[in-house]
């Protein structure tokens, strides 16, 4: 048990990561989800209550941070839709292949160390026609805003539960095997450059890339009501 790391750090991450201002993105991040959903980096939970309970079936969320999933226990509890918690890592999903119709990464690539791995079991957990929706800062456009991020990165890193400022998320996607069916870059929150620049989108399996963005998961849009919110760490 790493002080900082595992008790401070979680605190400090869910303070920053209630501001409203993050708020719109959330809100944006989420709508198009459907059906069985994962939640990769659930953190406190703070994507649970925004969930359309009448779109999306089931929600499990996954992050290694014990101190974290007992925060997200409490959103959880006020969903109208089964909701579980798990400990795990992105790199080794508990889940068999092409079990989720939505993946959902908020503010969650920056801060995973084996990012392609990572990316890998998404893909593999996604079922076809299913999307991968996600908001995450990373790499800006402007080179000198780049220089900065790189250079920062490793006085960061150690700082902020292995976030990197620089990851490059458009290019990581299309490396994993992604089609980017949608994908909004810019500084998307107030603040300073080195954070603020945002990928926002869509990334299909490339079976889905040609079905457009709403894929099959339609099907499923309709709440599974077995079992109550089952919360576990
Ligand atoms: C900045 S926080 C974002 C949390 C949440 N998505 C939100 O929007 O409030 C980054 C999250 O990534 C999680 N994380 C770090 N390494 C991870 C990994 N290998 N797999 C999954 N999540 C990870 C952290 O525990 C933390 O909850």
């Amino acid at each position: 048990m790493h002080p900082y790391r595992d008790l401070l750090l979680p605190r400090l991450i869910h303070g920053v990561m209630r501001d409203a201002r993050f708020l719109p993105l959330r809100r944006t991040l989420v709508a198009p989800a459907r059906g069985r959903v994962l939640e990769i980096g659930v953190g406190s939970g703070l994507d649970l209550p925004l969930y359309d309970p009448r779109r999306v079936s089931m929600v499990l969320g996954i992050d290694p941070s014990a101190v974290l999933l007992r925060l997200a226990r409490r959103q959880a509890a006020a969903t109208a839709f089964p909701v579980r918690l798990l400990r795990a890592e992105a790199e080794r999903l508990p889940l068999a292949d092409a079990t989720i119709d939505t993946v959902v990464s908020g503010w969650t690539l920056c801060s995973i160390p084996g990012i392609a791995a990572a990316l890998a079991e998404i893909r593999r957990v996604l079922r076809p026609g299913g999307r991968f929706l996600f908001v995450e800062h990373g790499r800006a456009e402007d080179p000198a805003i780049a220089r900065w991020q790189r250079r920062l990165t490793p006085l960061w890193r150690p700082l902020a539960g292995g976030c990197h400022l620089d990851r490059p998320i458009a290019r990581l996607l299309a490396e994993a095997g992604f089609a980017i069916a949608e994908l909004e870059t810019g500084y998307m929150l107030a603040g300073p450059r080195l954070f603020t620049y945002h990928y926002r989108g869509v990334a299909v399996p490339p079976a889905a890339a040609g079905e457009g963005a709403s894929g099959g998961a339609e099907a499923e849009a309709a709440p599974d009501r077995e079992g109550d919110a089952a919360c576990e760490r």
